[in-house]
């Protein structure tokens, strides 16, 4: 399963490239307010105050629902929404949820796990905000 995973996200992510590279507007595109911009920004913030919590060793409650509005969220551009931004928001999410209900000694592998999750996605949509969500992971 997993191998077939990876290579099912690395196809994804070589035919996403071929994809960007008609489309020259998407960096001003991201700019913009949407639906789904503010969700992303809602989960940045929800994540960085779980990665206080993990390094405080404080308990982290459970997984945010709002996370699955990442299924239907408005976009920017509405044609993001392809197969490949739906599997690695399948992705995202099982590796979000994986947080919240993994045990406590991987959590801050699963946490580190799921922000590589964000990472990976945004590099083949919206590669701007990734070295702000790199400083989401935990050293
Ligand atoms: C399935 C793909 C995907 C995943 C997973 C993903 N993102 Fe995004 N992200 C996007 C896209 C596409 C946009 C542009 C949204 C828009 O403009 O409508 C975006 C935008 C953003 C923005 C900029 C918002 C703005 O104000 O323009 C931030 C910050 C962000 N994401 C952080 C995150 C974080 C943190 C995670 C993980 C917790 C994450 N993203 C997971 C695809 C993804």
């Amino acid at each position: 399963m997993k191998p077939f995973i990876v290579v099912l996200l690395m196809c994804l992510v070589l035919f996403s490239c071929k994809e960007e590279q008609k489309e020259p507007k998407q960096e001003l595109v991201m700019y913009q307010s949407s639906e789904m911009a503010a969700l992303m920004n809602a989960m940045y913030e929800g994540n960085m105050t779980i990665k206080n919590k993990i390094l405080e060793g404080e308990s982290i409650g459970n997984f945010p629902e709002t996370y699955l509005n990442i299924h239907n969220a408005v976009l920017t551009d509405p044609a993001d929404r392809n197969a490949s931004f739906d599997a690695f928001s399948k992705l995202y999410i099982q590796n979000m949820q994986q947080v919240y209900s993994g045990s406590k000694d991987s959590l801050k592998q699963n946490f580190n796990q799921a922000i590589n999750s964000c990472i990976a996605c945004h590099k083949t949509t919206c590669t701007g905000s990734i070295p702000r969500i790199k400083k989401l992971l935990i050293k």
